[in-house]
């Protein structure tokens, strides 16, 4: 009762669970010592006097009870969490377990019990595992166990990635900006390029509405703009906007793309800060398909400078990479060496410059919002099948 509405909360939910389960393990605890020492007691207060002096495994009885209450605090959890596959895993489990034991009713009841109790223990070391780093949130789904960025990318430096996008928005910004099938050497319809960027933004706009958010803006930043793509729609919902962007080429071709009738402003920003914005200048910070690319130190950084720059009850929509999924070419994203990968991607795929992906896990990216004075209202998680990542929005406020 006490844990459940918390457990709703994404951003205290890692912390109740870790609360819940050592208080419910400590009267678990309690419940089974008192079992062993004053089992025969128990039964016949419990039972009534036809049990007084039965010779019943109370101890064990308890501990099936106490891994019990264990197990339903983590399959609260994770229900919580979103993450429909290890509810229905431990909901299976609790079959087999059911089965096992209503099998077992030939067996002697020491074996009924002892049989419980391997069953709901392996239930709640599953449950344990499948938690394990686990912090959720809102819609979130299932979200990567460390709490630090993945230190493999840590060679790529804040210049290299200048150089490759500058490169890149030379070459074939839109392209580069949104890789998709047939798009490639200029190839792709701009009025569809567009338009891409307004179902994205209509469909952030669906959800701030259902958190509860604003969805028309006074000044807007789009960080990481590119071509002008995600500025041009939010123009039409807010009074300015300011495109920022790290690659000269990219800003040229947002300006030659603009049809915002003035409310856009590209500006090139060259730093690993947003030195040049003054503390809560933005009602609405928005980044999407960037931070992925950055190295972890610098994302951590923008992360700070985001939460600076949004007014007191702004908006911040962030997007963020979590971790590779558990396939093929994800696990050549999770091993193999970052500078292996950019030479596969130019040699292979013929890209002018590599585009780099880091993981940011959730946890991480929450800590830091919060540690910078922001607060983390939803997060939203896709596996994207054509990245191969798990890819994280979340939507952020400033108190
Ligand atoms: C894949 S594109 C996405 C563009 C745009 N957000 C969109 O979704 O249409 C990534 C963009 O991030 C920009 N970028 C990379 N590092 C940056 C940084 N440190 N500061 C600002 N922009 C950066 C790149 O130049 C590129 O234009």
């Amino acid at each position: 009762m006490l844990v459940l509405p918390r457990l709703a909360d994404p951003g205290d939910r890692a912390r109740t669970v870790r609360v819940a389960l050592a208080v419910c393990a400590g009267l678990d605890a309690l419940v089974v010592v008192g079992a062993a020492v004053f089992g025969p007691q128990l039964a016949a207060l419990i039972g009534g006097a036809q049990y007084a002096g039965a010779d019943l495994p109370m101890w064990r009885f308890a501990l099936v009870g106490s891994l019990l209450a264990l197990v339903q605090i983590l399959l609260f959890s994770r229900i919580a969490h979103g993450d429909r596959r290890s509810a229905a895993l431990i909901w299976l489990a609790v079959v087999a377990e059911v089965a096992l034991v209503a099998g077992g009713l030939r067996w002697g009841v020491g074996s009924v019990v002892a049989a419980a109790v391997i069953a709901t223990g392996l239930l709640a070391l599953a449950g344990l595992r499948s938690r394990r780093g686990a912090l959720s949130a809102g819609t979130t789904r299932i979200v990567s166990g460390p709490t630090r960025a993945a230190g493999r990318f840590a060679g790529m430096s804040f210049d290299e990635v200048r150089r490759d996008w500058t490169l890149l928005g030379e070459r074939d910004p839109l392209w580069a900006v949104y890789v998709a099938p047939g798009t490639r050497g200029g190839r792709w319809d701009v009025e569809e390029f567009l338009a891409l960027g307004r179902s994205d933004v209509a469909a952030t706009r669906s959800w701030l509405a259902e958190l509860g958010r604003p969805t028309s803006w006074t000044r807007a930043l789009d960080f990481g703009c590119g071509a002008g793509r995600l500025s041009q729609a939010l123009a039409e919902h807010a009074d300015s906007v300011v495109g920022v962007d790290v690659s000269a080429p990219m800003l040229a071709t947002a300006r030659s793309l603009d049809r915002s009738g003035g409310r856009c402003d590209f500006v090139l920003n060259e730093a690993p800060d947003l030195r040049r914005f003054a503390d809560g200048e933005f009602d609405l910070v928005y980044t999407a398909l960037v931070l992925q690319h950055l190295p972890a130190d610098v994302v951590e950084g923008y992360l700070a400078e985001f939460v600076r720059v949004l007014a007191p009850g702004g908006t911040a929509v962030l997007h963020c990479s979590t971790s590779p999924l558990w396939t093929v070419k994800g696990m050549i994203w999770r091993f193999a060496p970052a500078r292996l990968i950019g030479l596969g991607q130019r040699l292979f795929l013929r890209y002018p410059a590599p585009m780099r992906m880091t993981a940011m896990p959730q946890r991480r990216v929450v800590d830091l919002i919060r540690a910078a004075g922001g607060s983390v209202e939803a997060i939203q998680s896709v596996d994207d099948r054509s990245t191969h990542w798990r890819l994280s929005t979340y939507v952020i406020t400033r108190p």
